[in-house]
């Protein structure tokens, strides 16, 4: 029996219902989607979102930790040691019992990094999660998706694809990527996209920072007239991923933080009405408030409620570390032990106290796992 997890389950579960509520009202009233969890429009269409009444568990897995590229906003690339990728056969046993414990409720995201395309277990895991009933993402700089990797991406099962792009012009893309020529190949694979007929969102996802507060808007009326792009997902410029946790971050990056922050709430105020009028934003008006607060006080937890990483689903790094937070320590490697041996541990009963207690607006919970809640 797993008890501590059962234990843990009720007391969730209690919450659950109780947010539940609470975003329904809050639906209603703002006629938004519930959640911003899960970015939904019906196939390939772009007329309005289907709303989901229960909150999916995310289990987001960092497939390798290699990357080409040298972007000024994440330092993957500076990791010593990075490439690990497990076995076939550890993702396809986590995946089946992440598959007895919570049903298909739950969203399997792959990503990580810039060369997961490269390795070979790649489309087995993807096939192996949409075959489970799993919804499945998986997030690209797209440098290495040529014809052949793009269909196969779109053929596992995929429900989106998730492409970085943060810049209307190449210059700018190109320089914050530290990769020539990266703006022009996403635009390529935009016209491979074209020619292919599949049901897979596709999502682009650009990050709000000082270098590219011009173009966002002109970025997102382009995209709002791209037939074959679903939607624009903004994050919030977090410290830049891979560094070590440091409160004056801001300061110490000035090539990325804006400090004109009446340009930011002025743009900030503008897609929440381009969103108000239908455009395909995929993040909701209230997550891009919460953004107007985090960029005038970025040291203000910008939630109202403590931190609820812990419920809201796991992180797997390339090694096979298993993760409520990335900031947070490991619960124990897949390797050694299974999903469901990790579950009943007292590391886990004993991390998820130490995350209701934490607040620091970090990418997870200002991006990648926020709630409105
Ligand atoms: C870690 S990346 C992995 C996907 C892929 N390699 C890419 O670059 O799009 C996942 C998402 O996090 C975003 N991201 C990376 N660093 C960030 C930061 N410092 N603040 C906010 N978002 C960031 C990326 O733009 C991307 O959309
Ligand atoms: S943001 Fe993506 S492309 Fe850029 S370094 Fe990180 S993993 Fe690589
Ligand atoms: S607020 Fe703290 S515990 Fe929660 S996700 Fe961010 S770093 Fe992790």
């Amino acid at each position: 029996m797993i008890t501590n997890f059962l234990k843990l389950k009720t007391r969730r579960k209690i919450r659950q219902i109780c947010l539940e509520t609470d975003r329904v009202t809050h639906s209603e009233k703002n006629k938004e989607p519930i959640s911003s969890i899960v970015l939904h429009y019906p196939g390939s269409t772009t007329q309005g979102h289907v709303t989901r009444q229960v909150r999916k568990h995310k289990i987001a897995i960092n497939f390798t930790s290699r990357c080409l590229f040298r972007c000024r906003h994440c330092y993957i690339w500076q990791q010593q040691n990075n490439y690990y990728p497990l076995e076939k056969e550890t993702w396809t046993k986590f995946l089946d019992e992440v598959k007895e414990i919570y049903g298909t409720n739950v969203i399997i995201e792959i990503g990580g990094s810039g060369m997961a395309e490269i390795n070979k277990n790649l489309m087995p895991v993807l096939k192996h999660a949409s075959s489970l009933g799993f919804e499945t993402t998986y997030s690209t700089n797209c440098h290495l998706v040529n014809n052949r990797i793009l269909l196969r991406l779109l053929e596992s099962g995929l429900t989106s694809l998730v492409i970085g792009l943060d810049f209307f012009t190449d210059k700018g893309h190109d320089v914050q990527r530290g990769v020539r020529n990266s703006h022009k190949h996403v635009l390529k694979v935009f016209d491979m996209l074209k020619t292919q007929r599949h049901s897979t969102n596709i999502i682009i996802s650009c990050i709000i920072m000082k270098s590219n507060l011009d173009e966002i808007i002109p970025l997102t009326k382009w995209i709002n007239q791209q037939e074959h792009i679903t939607c624009i997902s903004f994050n919030s410029l977090a410290q830049p991923l891979w560094t070590e946790t440091d409160p004056n971050w801001h300061r110490k990056y000035t090539n990325l933080w804006p400090e004109e922050t009446g340009k930011v709430m002025e743009l900030l105020d503008e897609l929440i009405l381009m969103k108000r009028q239908g455009c395909k934003i995929a993040n909701t008006s209230s997550q891009l408030e919460s953004f107007k607060r985090y960029f005038n006080d970025p040291n203000r937890f910008i939630r109202g409620s403590p931190c609820n990483a812990d419920e809201l689903g796991f992180q797997v790094t390339a090694e096979g570390e298993l993760k409520n937070c990335m900031n947070k320590r490991s619960l124990g490697n897949l390797k050694e032990i299974s999903f469901k041996e990790l579950l009943d541990s007292e590391n886990y009963s004993t991390l998820s106290e130490e995350i209701s207690g934490c607040t620091l607006n970090c990418h997870q919970i200002q991006n990648c796992r926020y709630t409105d809640d």
